[in-house]
């Protein structure tokens, strides 16, 4: 595997792989939902280039940005381990110039739920996605469904920017207890962690009643009673992330909650 820590050395690993070429955007803290991603991206294409990069642009300056947890050795032993080819691990300098003067700002899908809880969020997240995929020009590019907002949101980008890469949707891995896995579940004490899996059962139970009005009240109810308190639970359209109560289409029951000072996000389809 070639490490590379600038867009130069990226470039010249990149130019001597087979095509087609699959990107798998991280943040690092690596587990086993991130290696299903690299997994789909190994099935689909010829290479593949993983990117560990801990964004400073889409934390605001209350969250987790000093603390998120980082370890790049072990990182990289376990991509190593997985056949990934090309590891690329800019520090924030090699991706942000002193002065520069761009972002990249999404409308539509990423207004309300994640969007309206971390202004800026979005912003900072389409901005380095949309370099990441400068830097590298994948055929393809790996995102979980567990962030489903975010999903829609690079979507929307790069279809409103004709961007010539596909956009493939891994579903959420879940530790055997149905807690979707996230590096921040590592911030849960052994209490939260075993209370922590209630909200995809909530999920399934409001999903399972149509996620109708009666059933979201009772869902939060019981989001409650399990000491979490709910930001949001919510059925809206897949794709633009509008709040539905008669979906005509697709839809997705999107929920984020505060157990202590975590918060955690899930979501599950809901059939039309
Ligand atoms: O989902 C993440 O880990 C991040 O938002 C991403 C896509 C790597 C961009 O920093």
């Amino acid at each position: 595997m070639i490490v590379a820590r600038d867009v130069p050395a990226l470039r010249a690993a990149l130019a001597t792989l087979p095509r087609p070429l699959a990107l798998v955007p991280t943040m690092g803290a690596l587990h086993d939902g991130h290696l299903a991603l690299l997994r789909a991206g190994q099935r689909q294409a010829a290479s593949t280039v993983t990117s560990i990069f801990v964004n400073p642009l889409q934390f605001a300056a209350n969250e987790d940005f000093d603390r998120y947890p980082r370890d790049d050795a072990a990182d990289l032993a376990r991509l190593q381990a997985a056949g990934c080819n090309v590891a690329w691990l800019p520090s924030v300098e090699a991706m942000y110039r002193p002065n520069r003067a761009t972002a990249i700002e999404v409308g539509g899908p990423s207004e309300g739920f994640e969007g309206a809880a971390r202004p800026g969020h979005f912003r900072g997240m389409a901005t380095v996605v949309a370099k990441l995929l400068h830097q590298s020009s994948p055929d393809l590019v790996m995102f979980g469904e567990k962030d489903w907002q975010q999903l829609q949101v690079v979507r929307r980008m790069v279809a409103d920017l004709d961007w010539p890469v596909e956009v493939v949707a891994v579903p959420t891995l879940r530790d055997p207890d149905g807690l979707a896995m996230s590096s921040r579940n590592r911030y849960l004490t052994p209490a939260q962690r075993t209370v922590a899996p209630g909200l995809y059962r909530v999920l399934l139970e409001t999903a399972a009643a149509d996620a109708s009005p009666a059933a979201l009240a009772v869902g939060d109810t019981h989001l409650r009673a399990l000491g979490m308190t709910p930001d949001y639970l919510a059925l809206v359209d897949a794709d633009t992330m509008r709040p539905t109560t008669a979906p005509s289409g697709p839809a997705r029951l999107v929920a984020a909650v505060r157990l202590g000072t975590v918060r955690l996000l899930d979501n599950v389809g809901v059939p039309p």
